[in-house]
């Protein structure tokens, strides 16, 4: 099969020197990249800025923002049988971009942000049967929110992951996992590597795809 997989932080830019930017260090998604080539599949990775290397035989595709993971994913999105969006895309955008770095005398009080768009939510999609997993990154009521992205983005799975830890989830090698799936099911995968995490999402997204 053909895994579609994003990773890493998305940079939006305010000047030339600036940007809104997150923590993820792309870790995550590089070991899903990583275990779906071991388990003998295709891999496409669509990678923000990121300080890892990406696992060999994976075709990656860099990118900097929001707006060019979107077309890197829709481009992408018709040859592939899974889409696993573990990146971390941010949100808002700065309204306006400077062409000049703003000067320290502008003081910069507020930057006006608008949303970036939901990649997930509304990429086009193909017709035929595909796998779409998304992540839900929380630092609250869990359960809630990724309940709510799994109907609200039309996934098979959410992976829920607590951000809020120091010891798993952003920038960490650890990770702990809740899985909701679209039939009510939930599965905790318990704190470990992210590439062993990453073996065990493999495997159950294979098993989605066989079902579906
Ligand atoms: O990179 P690491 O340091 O290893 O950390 C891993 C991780 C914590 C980044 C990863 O496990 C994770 O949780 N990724 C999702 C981060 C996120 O953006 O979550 P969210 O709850 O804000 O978004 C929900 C889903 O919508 C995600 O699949 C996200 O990729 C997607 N999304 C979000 C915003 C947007 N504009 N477009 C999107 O497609």
């Amino acid at each position: 099969m053909l895994f579609l997989i994003t990773a890493g932080p998305t940079r939006e830019p305010i000047d030339p020197v600036r940007f809104l930017s997150n923590r993820s260090s792309g870790k995550m998604g590089y070991a899903i990249a990583q275990s779906a080539l071991e388990a003998g599949h295709e891999v496409v990775l669509v990678s923000g800025p990121v300080a890892i290397a990406p696992p060999a035989g994976a075709r990656v595709i860099q990118v900097i923002t929001s707006d060019e993971m979107a077309e890197a994913v829709q481009s992408q999105i018709h040859s592939a049988d899974v889409l696993v969006m573990c990146a971390a895309v941010a949100d808002f955008k700065p309204a306006h971009y400077s062409l000049h770095k703003i000067k320290k005398q502008n003081a910069i009080c507020n930057i006006e942000l608008v949303p970036t768009r939901d990649i997930l939510a509304t990429i086009e999609r193909p017709s035929r049967q595909m796998v779409i997993a998304g992540f839900a990154a929380e630092t609250e009521s869990l359960s809630e929110n990724a309940l709510k992205k799994l109907r609200e983005k039309k996934c098979d799975l959410i992976i829920g992951n607590d951000v809020s830890r120091m010891d798993a989830g952003l920038e960490s090698d650890d990770n702990e996992l809740v899985l909701f799936f679209r039939n009510g099911e939930t599965l905790v995968l318990p704190r470990e590597s992210k590439l062993l995490l990453g073996r065990k999402l493999i495997k159950i997204l294979e098993q989605i795809a066989e079902r579906n």
